[in-house]
């Protein structure tokens, strides 16, 4: 199990509460990917993946934006790739929902727990000294709807 702590903090709130919904994400994930139930886990994991890119991301990128943050593009990239991913995983999972729970439940964890080392850890990191403080940057992460919304899937 992970937790989140306060060395994750990227300095805006409404970002924080996405990122702890992640690691809420992975840890039902991790609680039952052994379990009888692992593939409805794996089915609400991959729904809230694609949330979590539609609405986390978006707000995260409207953030960079507001605060001039300069590395915002490569930063999308990353954004980017993990969108890709969360796509080519669920198309396996469709394929064979059951086969894809048993075999490559661990796959997922493991790229999830990588994402959030060196993603969250390091890269979000990067924009938090610009972010942080910033009125403009505090102003349009509330304009998304709230982690809250996007975790009830
Ligand atoms: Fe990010």
């Amino acid at each position: 199990m992970m937790s989140w702590t306060a060395a994750m903090s990227v300095g805006v709130p409404e970002l924080d509460e996405d990122h702890k919904k992640l690691v809420g994400a992975i840890n039902a994930l991790s609680a039952n990917a052994g379990g009888a139930d692992r593939t409805t886990a794996v089915r609400q994991c991959l729904m809230r993946l694609r949330r979590y890119a539609e609405f986390h991301f978006a707000r995260e990128e409207r953030v960079m934006a507001a605060c001039g943050y300069p590395e915002a593009s490569g930063h999308k990239e990353e954004h980017t790739g993990f969108i890709a991913y969360v796509q080519e995983v669920t198309r396996e999972f469709d394929d064979d929902p059951e086969d894809f729970a048993a075999e490559k439940a661990e796959e997922l964890l493991e790229f999830l727990r990588n994402w959030l080392a060196h993603h969250i850890l390091i890269v979000d990191m990067q924009y938090r000294p610009f972010a942080e403080h910033n009125a403009k940057a505090r102003q349009v992460a509330r304009e998304f709807k709230s982690a809250e919304v996007w975790w009830s899937v």
